[in-house]
């Protein structure tokens, strides 16, 4: 199909492909799911009295939307529509400090498909302005399920005594990456 059209107002945008329009608006609900799985694991720990685990998640949420928000971008720039999804909901009650990790690791762990499966349709339908925006996610992926293994090592090894979990996280400042700046744009702005 042609990549470049010009639109009405004679910019010229990127034309993705129909199919990856369609999966990517799938992955905007993911993303927003996982912001809120993330919010109820913050919370969860919060109440625990747990606030580097509680910062770490709530950290973590804000990341998951802005990886949304980069997504909504991306169609509105192409003149494409984004369709602001229901999210599904969340688990809101865990057995112990370890479970929210395991869900988590999980969750990461299904995204990095999902991600890989956007990057494959995009190569498939010989979108590659497509293929190379999966690009940052494929890489953030990477990092995100590399972290989260980290921290279910440390969460299990914490089981009994939580607050060694808080101490590593304090000592090592896990989740204070900063910003990066090879990040896509997001809708309004990241938070
Ligand atoms: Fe945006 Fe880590 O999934």
């Amino acid at each position: 199909m042609d990549a470049v059209r010009a639109s009405a107002s004679c910019t010229l945008a990127h034309v993705p492909a129909p199919a990856f329009t369609a999966r990517l608006n799938e992955q905007i609900a993911y993303e927003f799911a996982a912001s809120q799985q993330y919010i109820a694991v913050a919370v969860y720990y919060d109440s625990e009295t747990l606030p580097r685990l509680a910062a770490f998640f709530y950290a973590q949420a804000l990341e998951e939307r802005n990886h949304a928000m980069m997504m909504v971008r991306y169609l509105m720039d192409a003149d494409e529509e984004p369709v602001i999804p229901p999210v599904a909901a969340p688990r809101n009650s865990f057995s112990d400090i370890v479970e929210p990790v395991a869900i988590a690791l999980e969750q990461e762990k299904r995204v990095t498909d999902q991600i890989g499966e956007l990057a494959g349709i995009a190569r498939d339908e010989r979108d590659y302005v497509s293929e190379q925006f999966m690009q940052w996610f494929l890489k953030e992926q990477v990092e995100e399920v590399s972290s989260m293994s980290d921290l279910l090592t440390v969460v299990k090894r914490s089981a009994d005594n939580p607050m060694l979990a808080e101490e590593h996280l304090a000592r090592e400042a896990v989740g204070a990456q900063g910003t990066d700046p090879t990040a896509p744009p997001v809708a309004g702005g990241a938070v």
